[in-house]
């Protein structure tokens, strides 16, 4: 990126040493929601990369993509769909496991949220092994759309070289050394 927007966001993600454990550099975007420029500068970039795609749905990775996906799917006329850690929605869902450092996790959809042959930007905070994005990516898969591109604003260097998930594009903003 030669785009100096990105050092902007890159400066306001606060670095939390040993947060929620030893050893993990924590990556918290809540300063960069604080920076009013940094945070639109952030939405701008996605918006101005996806606006002219087509795209009919944003579908937002629980909790931190709730916060990125709406105001993008606003601004270039999408829809929002979140998809949402188990027992949280109401509805019919349809589930994707995924593994974790310890045990599994997984990502529910409400079934009839989105028709097959939508074409889908999924977008979440942080990506590190690309097991969270990987189940959101089979969610939408499953019900027949096309999952143009994944989105997050930081990539963690262990994804590094990988920018493709199950054959899926993705597209970080800045990437913490
Ligand atoms: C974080 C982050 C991503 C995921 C990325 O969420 O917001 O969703 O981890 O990790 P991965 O690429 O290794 O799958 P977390 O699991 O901490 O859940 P939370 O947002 O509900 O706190």
């Amino acid at each position: 990126h030669g785009d100096p927007r990105i050092k902007a966001i890159s400066d306001a993600i606060r670095v939390v040493p040993h947060f929620p454990k030893p050893g993990i550099m924590f990556q918290d975007i809540t300063t960069l929601l604080l920076d009013q420029k940094a945070f639109k500068y952030t939405v701008d970039i996605f918006v101005d990369r996806y606006r002219d795609k087509k795209i009919s749905v944003v579908a937002g990775v629980e909790a931190r993509g709730f916060i990125f996906g709406p105001p993008i799917a606003l601004a270039i006329g999408a829809k929002f769909v979140p998809l949402r850690k188990p027992k949280k929605l109401p509805g019919e869902v349809i589930c994707e496991s995924y593994v974790l450092e310890y045990g599994t996790d997984c990502l529910e959809m409400h079934v009839g949220a989105v028709q097959p042959g939508e074409s889908v930007l999924i977008v979440d905070d942080l990506v590190a092994t690309g097991g969270t994005l990987s189940a959101a990516i089979r969610l939408l898969e499953r019900v027949g759309a096309e999952v143009v591109e994944c989105a997050c604003v930081i990539g963690l260097p262990q994804v590094k070289g990988n920018w493709r998930l199950n054959g899926v594009p993705l597209y970080v903003l800045v990437e913490p050394r």
